[in-house]
């Protein structure tokens, strides 16, 4: 079997630490008494933190020249999949135990709920869909399926934005960012962007991918 490249192996460290930092606090009693309202804040925040470093990949790659950071986007894409399901999962089965009595209402009531619905959905197919053997066989099906990831990523993060109750800030930072993220993939935008190749660049490039 191949042995994963440094920058791969980086990402996968870097995916599994929030979920190693939950379980050390958890197990220090620090979210008490609401364990489970704090796990689902902390999962779907870090579920949106990694949704947007795969969709940051792209841009940073194009403006550094760095080919290496094309790896990390199908990482930090699945680790933004598992941290939505463990977010969704705990409000449905931990804080509603899956009771549809309890659990349609609060949906009739709180719009943004079917949205993140609708955005773990399309997580689903895209996590799905990253296996390299369906990539290989569908090629431009593939494609067209993984430009789902922007409507996917704007669904989140308006859900986000209405599921916090108090300071907004944050969802309002993340849609900027959100932004910056698609203008830099516009072409004009990209080609004035790009830093001069520089050797030091290149060098952590050729270490990241050795
Ligand atoms: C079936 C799907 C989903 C359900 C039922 C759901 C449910 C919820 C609920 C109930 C809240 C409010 C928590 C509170 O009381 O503070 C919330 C907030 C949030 N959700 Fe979801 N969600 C879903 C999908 C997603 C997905 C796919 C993501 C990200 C990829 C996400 C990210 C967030 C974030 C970032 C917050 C705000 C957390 C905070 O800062 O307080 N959700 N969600």
């Amino acid at each position: 079997m191949k042995r994963p490249s440094k920058i791969k192996l980086i990402a996968w460290v870097a995916s599994i630490l929030p979920a190693g930092w939950f379980i050390i606090n958890y197990a220090l009693g620090a979210y008490n008494p609401y364990p489970t309202l704090f796990l689902t804040q902390f999962a779907g925040k870090t579920a949106i933190v990694f949704l947007l470093l795969s969709l940051a990949c792209t841009p940073l790659r194009n403006i550094f020249s760095c080919s290496s950071l094309n790896q990390p986007r199908k990482v930090f894409g699945l680790a933004s999949f598992y941290y939505a399901l463990a977010h969704a999962l705990t409000f449905l089965v931990l804080d509603y135990h899956l009771k549809w009595n309890w659990l349609l209402p609060e949906f009739q009531n709180k719009p943004y709920l079917l949205l993140g619905l609708a955005a773990l959905l399309l997580l689903l197919v895209l996590a799905l869909t990253s296996i390299r053997s369906f990539q290989k066989r569908t090629a431009d099906l593939w494609i067209k399926i993984h430009r789902w990831v922007y409507p996917t990523t704007l669904l989140v993060l308006i859900h986000q934005y209405f599921a916090i109750k108090g300071d907004k800030r944050t969802a309002i930072l993340y849609l900027v960012i959100f932004g910056i993220l698609m203008i830099l993939r516009v072409p004009f935008i990209k080609s004035k962007v790009r830093i001069k190749r520089e050797d030091s660049f290149q060098k952590i490039n050729r270490w990241l991918l050795s």
